[in-house]
């Protein structure tokens, strides 16, 4: 996937780390950035073309996909965290985590498939989570959405090699935005984020861990749930 020349599109792309990731676009030499925001007019980003969506609006995603029809990367990075407990947070807030995290960006991944393949392929580069592989009292409901998110990542992978689009999930931990502003401990950059997930999706990788907690988590993977969660073994 070459970036220089590419047409990009980012979601949530009006701060943190779709706005980072927007900015390296266009300095990597994107022909065009679509800056799509929930609030177009907080877009503050020179050389991008602001575009009003919510990832949640079944009329404007639609709207998006017909408007942005000569896109050939597509950054699925807009998401939500609500801190909710799985057993006691509040519903409403664990439906809005799966419907904007998973179900939202399934919307769009459907939406611009075809515009993906018309345009001779392309990719596709999904933010996942380390939430996804980890249970954290505190981020459950999100955790389950981000893992939902990286089953559709390599789902997707695998429904749209035969079109050519290039499916890159990126594996993140803290990063310095206002979604971890509550939270104290070391933080990413976002454009140290950005680079790196640019750097993967140019390089052709399929997954892209952007930080020592990602790497670290992806090895937790393989050991028996005793080893990562020992306090819970401790406790029963
Ligand atoms: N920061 C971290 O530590 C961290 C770690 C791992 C993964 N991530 C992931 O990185 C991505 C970006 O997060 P961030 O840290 O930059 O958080 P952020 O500063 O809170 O930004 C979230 C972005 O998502 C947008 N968004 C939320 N719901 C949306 C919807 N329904 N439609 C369109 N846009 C929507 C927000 O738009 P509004 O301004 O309109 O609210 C905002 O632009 C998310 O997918 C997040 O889960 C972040």
């Amino acid at each position: 996937m070459h970036i220089e020349g590419s047409v990009a599109l980012v979601t949530g792309a009006n701060r943190g780390i779709g706005r980072a990731l927007a900015q390296d676009l266009v300095g990597r030499g994107a022909s065009k950035v679509y800056a799509a925001a929930r609030r177009p007019e907080q877009i503050d980003l020179p050389g991008v073309v602001p575009l009003r969506l919510d990832i949640t609006n079944p009329q404007q995603v639609a709207d998006a996909a017909r408007v942005a029809s000569d896109v050939t990367l597509l950054v699925n990075n807009a998401g939500v965290s609500k801190y909710s407990k799985l057993v006691t947070g509040d519903l409403a807030d664990i439906r809005q985590e799966m419907d904007t995290n998973y179900y939202g960006t399934l919307s769009i991944v459907r939406a611009f498939a075809p515009v993906l393949a018309a345009n001779g392929g392309g990719a596709i580069l999904n933010v996942l989570s380390v939430m996804a592989w980890l249970g954290y009292e505190h981020s459950n409901g999100y955790g389950a959405s981000k893992a939902a998110l990286w089953a559709l990542t390599n789902g997707v992978r695998v429904e749209l090699a035969a079109q050519g689009t290039q499916v890159t999930g990126l594996v993140l931990a803290s990063t310095d935005t206002d979604m971890m502003a509550g939270f104290d401990g070391p933080k990413n950059r976002p454009e140290d984020v950005a680079r790196t997930a640019l750097n993967g999706v140019e390089a052709g990788r399929l997954e892209v861990l952007a930080d020592a907690d990602s790497v670290a988590l992806k090895a937790a993977l393989s050991r028996d749930p005793s080893e990562t969660y020992p306090q819970v073994v401790r406790a029963a």
